[in-house]
């Protein structure tokens, strides 16, 4: 019904979802200290000074062939996660192209595409709301109040509830391709064990970088929700 009146006032809608693409194997927990902490590398950096059969070089090698050399950027953060706690900041979000801080998600003139992979033994990876999704027009969007979730994750959970979406949760070791559009968001942990998150992101920078660092979540925090709020807990 929902979606029948959505249709006819011809609100704006995006189609969200995630595609399993490949599995990366086992490592134990040394394999996965080893790994670097990476924010927005060249992919030839770290193709470069990766060990041959580590986890990075593996994810490396799976990617899809289109994923050429220098097109893409590769961040990759190691943590001990803990139950109860999430290891980014928890809500349904868009991913932005890597250093681009605010975008028009009706008209997305640089469309952008992702590769994500949470490695451990029950290495927490992020789930997704795959389906249909009609959402408002914010473009409040950027300028969030200090830890309140995204605009739109009410908005996504309600089509969960309704059915309009369903909830897919993307299996541990598994690298998921996702593209702008795709709502996703990090997991409390159930387990005590140290996971490796590494994501892909293409295009590489096709517009001037606009880091503000400040509002990046460190790589050692974990985030708990109080309320309609997350916090990090340090
Ligand atoms: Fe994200």
């Amino acid at each position: 019904m929902f979606m029948f009146f959505c249709l006819f006032f011809n609100l704006p809608s995006l189609n969200s979802d995630v595609r399993p693409i490949s599995d990366l194997p086992f490592y134990p927990e040394g394999d996965r200290l080893a790994v670097p902490h990476l924010r927005n590398a060249s992919s030839s950096f770290v193709r470069r000074t990766s060990p041959n059969g580590g986890v990075l070089q593996d994810f490396l090698n799976r990617l899809p062939p289109d994923w050429l050399p220098d097109t893409f950027l590769v961040t990759a953060r190691v943590q001990r996660v803990v139950p109860g706690l999430y290891p980014s900041p928890p809500g349904y979000h868009l991913d932005h192209i890597p250093g681009v801080t605010s975008l028009d998600y009706f008209n997305p003139h640089v469309p952008s595409d992702h590769v994500i992979c949470s490695v451990g033994a029950e290495a927490n990876a992020p789930s997704f709301g795959v389906g249909r999704v009609f959402i408002d027009h914010d473009p409040s969007y950027s300028a969030k109040i200090p830890n309140a979730f995204d605009p739109w994750h009410y908005q996504v959970e309600e089509a969960i509830r309704r059915g309009d979406m369903v909830e897919e949760i993307l299996s541990p070791n598994v690298m998921g391709l996702y593209s702008w559009s795709a709502f996703h968001t990090a997991r409390a942990s159930e387990v005590d064990e140290v996971r490796v998150l590494i994501r892909a992101s293409r295009p590489r920078r096709p517009v001037p970088l606009q880091f503000n660092n400040a509002t990046l979540p460190c790589c050692n925090e974990l985030y708990r929700i109080e309320g309609d709020r997350w916090f990090a807990v340090r």
